[in-house]
């Protein structure tokens, strides 16, 4: 094992400089042989937002899973703000926040009671806890529906409601696992909201998720896991700024000439009659092309990226085709 060379921090478990997270060579093994985590280290810096990525069974719930201490692991390290998760079981888990990826709370429960009886879990005070309800229940914007029977909430507001009960501790690293799994688009945009007020008030988040443009959207940094293994992990723009080729769409005034310009270097289509389909790479000069374009007497009235490119590298590294935009690729 290599947890040596991981010059793990010492002093105040919970020292400001410690990682949120930090796990080192971390392999877990199921009972029937699946090797789900195959060595994965990383860390997460404090105040980051930071995305865990990767297709079906890559092995982000289990590393996920181990990090909250629901699964064993096999070998390797993990720290929670410093916190060794085996040797300090419970401070660590007082550090952090789970949004499991299964909606887990009891349906005949009202959402106020939900959140009240899981802070009791961690020894919060009945009436601190009835406070802090309140505030998490208005932050989820759910407070109108605080005693209502948690069932008779939608799909977006119960996934809400899983937020804010994590949100019930104030724990310093929030984990999400995949929280707006199958939630459409208008209130996916209404929890990134809520999770960039989280993170901007100081909670680390750590969020697994297969809508790639919800990462593109709001992490800094990032991990690619496939298979078991980190296959890319970094800062989203140093990985996003890896594809050299760019694709946009523009929407043409008029109707397109039936001979497109030649642009070296570049791919001209047309997508319709006034929209015009360009890849070219990243380093062309957007300039040339217009003038280029304005010569042919096209004249372009907006333009709009055409891929998702976090999308191209997720395909291009783990080898799966998992569909494009906002829509849900995989269940
Ligand atoms: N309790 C378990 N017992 C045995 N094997 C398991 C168990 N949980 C997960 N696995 C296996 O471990 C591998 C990783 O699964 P995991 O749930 O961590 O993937 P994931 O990246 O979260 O996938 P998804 O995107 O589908 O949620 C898979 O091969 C899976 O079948
Ligand atoms: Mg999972």
């Amino acid at each position: 094992m290599t947890a040596a060379s991981a010059s793990p921090p010492s002093g105040p478990a919970t020292g400001h400089d410690a990682p949120a997270l930090s796990i080192r060579d971390l392999r877990k093994t199921y009972d029937n042989g699946v090797e789900a985590l195959k060595g994965v280290s990383l860390d997460v810096a404090p105040g980051d937002f930071y995305a865990l990525l990767g297709p079906n069974g890559a092995g982000k719930s289990t590393l996920i899973g181990v990090t909250s201490s629901l699964v064993n692991k096999t070998a390797g390290e993990v720290r929670i703000f410093g916190v060794d998760i085996v040797a300090d079981r419970d401070a660590a888990m007082r550090l952090i926040g789970l949004v499991p990826q299964e909606i887990n709370f009891n349906m005949f429960e009202k959402p106020f009671d939900i959140c009240v009886n899981y802070a009791g879990f961690y020894g919060v005070p009945r009436e601190a806890a009835k406070a802090r309800a309140e505030q998490v229940l208005k932050d989820a914007q759910l407070w109108d529906k605080a005693d209502k029977m948690s069932r008779t909430l939608s799909g977006g507001m119960k996934r809400r409601l899983m937020i804010a009960r994590a949100m019930m501790t104030s724990p310093r690293l929030l984990i999400l696992d995949e929280p707006t799994a199958g939630v459409d688009i208008e209130i996916r945009r209404g929890m990134w909201k809520t999770l960039k007020e989280i993170n901007a008030s100081g909670t680390t988040i750590i969020l697994t998720t297969h809508y790639l443009e919800e990462a593109e959207n709001l992490c800094r940094n990032l991990a690619i896991i496939d298979k078991g293994r980190i296959v890319e992990q970094g800062p989203m723009k140093a990985l996003l700024a890896k594809l050299d080729v760019e694709g946009f769409l523009l929407d043409i005034d008029g109707n397109l000439p039936a001979q497109l310009p030649a642009i070296a270097g570049a791919t001209l289509i047309a997508a319709d009659d006034h929209t015009l389909d360009i890849d070219m790479p990243r380093a062309m000069d957007l300039n040339g092309v217009f003038a280029a374009l304005d010569a042919a007497g096209i004249r372009v009235r907006s333009m709009r990226t055409k891929t998702n490119r976090l999308e191209e590298l997720f395909v291009r590294l783990t080898g799966n085709d998992h569909g494009g935009g906002d829509k849900a690729v995989a269940a």
